[in-house]
């Protein structure tokens, strides 16, 4: 419908998106090549980019999603690889009118394989310098723990990026957590979140995508979240008191309709709890996750929800400018936008 190109068209912020999330199959394989690194050969989904493709239609859950992405974002090695992904995406997110963008990155996945954080963060750096220049388009980076790694080695990339001037240099604008959900409750964190926030550095945590709605409230609770990453089961499951709590605080749930179907949280887009959010007054935004995996960036979210839900051009710009409201930038920058 034609609400498609006025969708496209909208100024839009966004806030969930896994950088190594957005490496296509035919980016992986040339950058494998490039790197020598050995594809697993039993899976016959790394027979080409298409067979990938192909695979990427049938994720049974988050850990079988997972299996792939973190196979996927070991061909990145160099720094110049860790450019040409951030760029290749803010030219995409561009050119769908993301004016601020807010992007995940899984530090420990990398560092793991002999990877520098320095290397990593500065040459994300470079990408956001190119995107500004570029497009002006803002971009923060939010680093990510790991939830199927021990507490500890949170604690110690956290350590290492704090005394590296990261955070106090505005390199890394945020801290959050990802990864596998259910078997790693909210509260294992904690002493992670207890500094981040004695540090006076923002945060957020997914919770709430295929786990329960307690891991959010947990979240609030226990890890002093200020952002929730999806939290659409808080809706799913009708937990009304976290309903108003979220309402009320204005906690922003960064949500991702289509991989919520990918990864069969629900069973369609028509399942996505939107006039939920809507009509409890839940500030929300809507975002990709791992455009690359799911086949669709931020304005394919925005529209996939349109052909479901019918919204108004009022109700759109509303969710838009709430994008923006939502953000972590600064204020004047939020200005600029609105
Ligand atoms: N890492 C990348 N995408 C993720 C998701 N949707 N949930 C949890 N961890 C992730
Ligand atoms: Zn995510």
């Amino acid at each position: 419908t034609s609400l498609h190109t006025f969708l496209a068209a909208l100024p839009k912020a966004e806030h969930h998106m896994h950088l190594e999330g957005s490496l296509e199959p035919e980016l992986l394989f040339e950058l494998a090549a490039k790197h020598d690194v050995t594809l697993p050969s039993t899976d016959p989904a790394f027979a080409s980019p298409a067979a990938l493709r192909q695979r990427y239609d049938n994720f049974q859950n988050l850990d079988d999603f997972l299996g792939y992405y973190y196979i996927g974002m070991s061909v990145l090695i160099e720094g110049s690889d860790f450019e040409a992904l951030a760029y290749a995406y803010f030219t995409k997110a561009a050119s769908q009118n993301v004016r601020h963008a807010e992007v995940f990155f899984d530090p420990q996945a990398h560092t793991s394989r002999g990877v520098e954080l320095s290397t990593i963060v500065e040459s994300f750096k470079r990408a956001q310098a190119r995107a500004e220049t570029d497009f002006g388009m803002t971009t923060q980076l939010i680093m990510c723990f790991l939830k199927h790694l021990p507490l500890s080695g949170a604690l110690e990339t956290f350590a290492q990026a704090k005394d590296e001037g990261f955070f106090a240099d505005g390199s890394l604008a945020a801290i959050g957590m990802d990864s596998s959900e259910l078997p790693f409750p909210s509260p294992m964190w904690k002493d992670v979140y207890a500094a981040a926030k004695e540090s006076g550095i923002r945060r957020t945590i997914h919770a709430g995508e295929e786990g329960p709605a307690h891991y959010v409230t947990q979240a609030l609770d226990i890890l002093d979240a200020q952002r929730i990453d999806h939290g659409i089961r808080a809706l799913m499951e009708g937990d009304d008191e976290l309903i108003s709590r979220l309402a009320s605080s204005k906690t922003l749930l960064t949500t991702c309709p289509i991989s919520n179907v990918k990864l069969q949280c629900i069973p369609s887009i028509a399942a996505f709890p939107l006039k939920k959010l809507i009509a409890a007054g839940v500030r929300f935004s809507i975002n990709s996750d791992d455009p690359a995996y799911f086949g669709g960036y931020i304005q394919e979210n925005y529209c996939a929800l349109q052909e479901s839900f019918d919204l108004s051009v009022g109700e759109w710009e509303t969710i838009a400018k709430g994008s923006i409201l939502g953000s972590w930038c600064s204020e004047e920058r939020k200005t600029q936008l609105l």
